[in-house]
């Protein structure tokens, strides 16, 4: 029986001996695609080539593809773990014609690969084609079912709807009818009782598709219509976990080798076995997948956090967290022990996972830490609620609350119900659900951008020209233009012949600048890349919009950004010859004013170490290095030279390499740099502080910038020198100071405290005797109105044991305003009715003011000092003496 590597292997190999390029995985993190938060499918990677924009290294590829579905037009969070087949991260094995062969090859090469190669039973295979859409115009696929017939006969091919044969990859994008294969894995007695026909997208577990052939012909714009590509290709993909089921014989993708490490480790450690019991058996399973999500993702540079796409990952891990507590008593982290496990398994694929093991066991850790404490705080609170309920002789939680516990604890409403369950409560779920519905529509309100199609003015048959590199400036056209609503926000996005305007990437922020024609002077406000192509940022658009314009970069932020940008690439290089070669970029920031790195690094920076690192980028700084800029440079020699390729981005095989000193410096690069490092005249760090997990920050300032920063900092220091009348030595005199005065704050609370205990004395002596209780009606002298409160209390403690009905009124006047205090010991309160609260309320409004208050203490503020005896005269009345 072939193993999951040879699977994989043979997969690759096939489509090689079939002329096809083998490309690795791009990251599970997409970029520049605002449309979609992880890679969803293979072909996502490929879409500029789909549309048109950029060309592929060859027309055939093929690849195996790292996918995560758990947000957007595809999901399957919920049922992962629950059912045997579902995946959050799972591997996709594909191949592609890029305007090369179509569908008779696509048919013929999928069916000898399943049935030759992996010795599939052909008698246990159908395909589904698509049955057309009227509506949309689109024929019924005639050709692909006539392909299909040279290999099965015509009753096991099935004509579908649009739901399942016709594949888009989110709501806007490369499009097209697809066929899918199906394969039945039941036994032959279970064949011969039920045809495997009538099972085919029934969500049967045992019959199941395995590969999706889909034929791109189309484009789905954002006003929802089709249009037709100017080419057809071919995009297919087949799920690896599942079609190692199918060739292993086994009727989970969980039963195959791809997991059974993992489940060994998992049951081993819980002390359970794998497939005795239902409840453990899913906990299980959504532990093993979730690993591989979570792990893959922070390889791929996404770090659990509080937004996007790193909440996500953070929801996937709290789910694996909570499984584990709930069902295998994991109370301790166990996920990054995990870790190892399927960094070992992938050494050969995925080497990436082995190569930063460190950092993900790290990061796994740290946030299991955290959520088992939360988990244990949630549990609390639930109990508090289970308690009210009994308390009030309910019998269902509100779904609120139910919300609640979800969204911050990570409970999903399925665990709240099972617990409450087991107390014979149930949940309100239409409550819960209303919500859930709100929460996403506030997110969703977050983060939509609407855009409408683009407008063409001129086919642009060439990309842009992008020629900000050597140019700050050029003549331009603009190809296309189209309208995008983004929060509250609208702008225009302008597609031009030429740009010298740089687009965000690598952490450097896009060019600002102008557009000027003879007549129109239009601001660019920000630049931005999507699907490699730039997009201009404009508020409103020329009038003359066919005119030949000028396009400008602000030279003055630009030139800021390179400083910093520069100064990133020397700090970079200066941390890790101080600190390590565990030092990795996490991510960067490059504005005009500052500049952020984020790197792995498990501890504080000292101070020394600060100043180690800064000193060195002041030494490059001062040697004034050239710039040694490569541009489609082959990648393999960029390595050679020692440049550091980034987790999560994806390169191409031709790079850009920024050298400064190719013994110091060496990076691939797309940002803009100086021509030489002493151009950014001075660099100075500012903060240190940790991010994440093993993750640090290092804000810094260069140029004119730094030097503000170290005036101010100067300036500051000689404000303090001179408040302390210029001493010698600044720290030992504010040291002296702070103690002095720690001591007299001490002495001053001495001997407030002793006033106020006189004042106690004296106070208590004022007690009267009324009818059946006792009270102090007075005004006193303060100089703090805070202390009615301590007053009353101390009053009313040492009164207690012989006066144990006390009513306390107490009026002072502090800065010309009148204060009321009214205290009222616990068995008056029960006697008599009365609140304190209440005769606060009530009392204020002959100094009108307000107040208010507990039933046994209360206070109460106003402006007329004047009226002070008539608050004296009143709470006589109310108290009826
Ligand atoms: N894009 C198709 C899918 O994801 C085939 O690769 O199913």
């Amino acid at each position: 029986m072939f193993t999951a590597k040879q699977i994989r292997q043979k997969f690759l190999d096939f489509f090689a001996n079939k002329g096809h390029l083998i490309v690795p995985s791009a990251p599970l993190v997409i970029k520049d695609d605002p449309t979609l938060m992880f890679t969803n499918a293979g072909m996502n990677q490929f879409k500029d080539y789909f549309l048109g924009n950029e060309v592929p290294p060859a027309v055939r590829i093929a690849d195996t593809q790292k996918c995560l579905r758990v947000s957007g037009k595809h999901n399957d969070l919920d049922e992962v773990g629950i059912d045997t087949y579902h995946h959050t991260m799972f591997e996709m094995l594909g191949n592609w014609s890029f305007g090369d062969y179509f569908k008779k090859e696509a048919v013929a090469w999928a069916w000898e690969l399943l049935t030759q190669v992996y010795e599939l039973p052909a008698d246990r295979l159908y395909a589904t084609v698509f049955e057309g859409s009227p509506q949309e115009n689109i024929p019924v696929d005639n050709e692909a079912a006539q392909y299909w017939e040279n290999f099965l006969p015509s009753e096991r091919i099935i004509f579908a709807s649009k739901k399942d044969n016709f594949w888009e990859m989110g709501d806007i994008g490369p499009c097209g009818p697809c066929s899918e294969i199906h394969i039945d894995l039941r036994s032959d007695s279970e064949r011969a009782a039920v045809d495997g026909l009538s099972l085919v997208n029934q969500d049967h577990p045992l019959v199941v598709e395995i590969w999706n052939l889909v034929f791109i012909q189309y484009n789905r714009k954002a006003n929802k219509t089709l249009e037709k590509l100017p080419q057809s290709h071919v995009d297919t993909g087949m799920g690896l976990e599942r079609l190692i089921m199918a060739i292993q014989h086994k009727h989970s993708n969980y039963d195959t080798d791809l997991f059974s490490s993992l489940i060994e480790k998992v049951c081993s450690r819980a002390g359970v076995q794998y497939g005795a019991n239902e409840q453990t058996d899913i906990a299980v399973r959504v532990i093993v997948d979730h690993i591989r999500a979570v792990s893959f993702a922070i390889t791929d540079g996404l770090l659990p956090s509080n937004n996007k796409a790193g909440y996500v990952i953070r929801r996937i891990l709290r789910r694996a967290v909570r499984y584990g507590y709930h069902f295998l008593n994991f109370k301790k982290p166990f996920l990054c022990e995990l870790a190892h496990v399927l960094a070992e398994e992938n050494s050969d694929i995925f080497p990436e996972l082995q190569s930063q093991i460190d950092f993900i066991t790290k990061v796994l850790c740290q946030e299991e830490t955290n959520f088992l404490y939360t988990l244990e705080k949630g549990l609390i609170l639930l109990q508090k609620h289970i308690d009210k309920l009994a308390k009030k002789k309910q019998s269902a939680l509100s779904g609120e609350v139910a919300f609640e516990l979800y969204d911050t604890f990570g409970f999903p409403y399925d665990l709240v119900k099972l617990i409450l369950r087991e107390k014979g409560l149930s949940v309100e779920k239409l409550g819960f659900d209303k919500s859930l519905e709100m929460q996403k529509e506030r997110s969703r309100k977050a983060t939509q951008m609407d855009t409408n199609d683009w407008i063409v003015l001129k086919e642009n048959n060439s990309p842009t020209q992008f020629v900000g590199y050597d140019q700050l400036s050029t003549p331009t056209q603009i190809y296309s233009y189209r309208k995008v609503k983004e929060k509250s926000q609208t702008f225009y996005q302008l597609l031009l012949s030429d740009t010298p305007f740089y687009p965000e990437g690598g952490g450097q922020l896009g060019d600002k600048g102008t557009l000027s024609s003879s007549t129109e002077n239009i601001e660019v406000f920000d630049t931005k890349k999507e699907n490699n192509v730039i997009l201009h940022h404009v508020r409103q658009l020329p009038q003359a919009i066919d005119e030949i314009f000028e396009a400008k970069v602000d030279e003055n932020v630009r030139r800021r950004r390179e400083q910093n940008h520069t100064a990133t690439h020397l700090l970079q290089a200066s941390l890790r010859q101080h600190l390590g070669n565990h030092v990795i970029q996490r991510g960067s920031l490059v504005s005009e004013n500052e500049l952020r790195f984020d790197f792995s690094h498990p501890s504080k920076i000292s101070q020394e170490e600060i100043q180690k690192i800064e000193n060195t980028v002041n030494a490059k700084i001062r040697s004034n290095i050239s710039k040694d800029e490569k541009r489609n440079y082959p990648i393999e020699k960029a390595k050679a030279m020692g440049a550091m390729a980034l987790f999560g981005e994806k390169y191409g095989d031709q790079v850009r390499v920024i050298i400064f000193d190719s013994d110091y410096s060496v990076e691939l690069c797309g940002g803009t740099h100086v021509s030489s490092t002493g151009q950014i005249g001075f660099f100075k760090i500012v903060s240190e502080a940790s991010v994440a997990s093993g993750v640090r920050r290092i804000q810094a300032f260069t140029g004119q910038r730094a030097e503000i920063f170290v005036w101010n900092s100067i300036i500051q220091l000689q404000t303090v020198q001179e408040l302390l009348k210029s001493p010698k030595n600044i720290p030992m005199a504010l040291e002296k100071l702070l103690q002095e005065n720690q001591e007299l704050h001490k002495k001053v609370e001495a001997s407030e405290k002793q006033k106020l205990q006189a004042m106690v004395t004296q106070i208590k002596e004022k007690a009267i005797a009324a009818k059946d209780f006792s009270y102090i009606i007075e005004q006193v002298k303060l100089p703090q109105p805070a202390l009615l409160r301590s007053l009353c209390f101390s009053v009313s403690r040492e009164l207690q044991s012989h006066l144990d009905q006390l009513a306390i009124v107490l009026v002072t006047v502090v800065n010309h305003k009148p204060h009321i205090a009214v205290h009222l010991s616990k068995s008056l309160i029960e006697k008599e009715g009365w609140h304190a609260g209440n005769i606060a309320k009530e009392l204020a409004k002959e100094i009108q003011g307000g107040g208010g208050g507990q039933e046994f203490f209360a206070t109460a503020g106003g402006g007329d000092a004047t009226k002070i005896k008539n608050v004296i005269r009143k709470a006589k009345t109310i108290l009826d003496i």
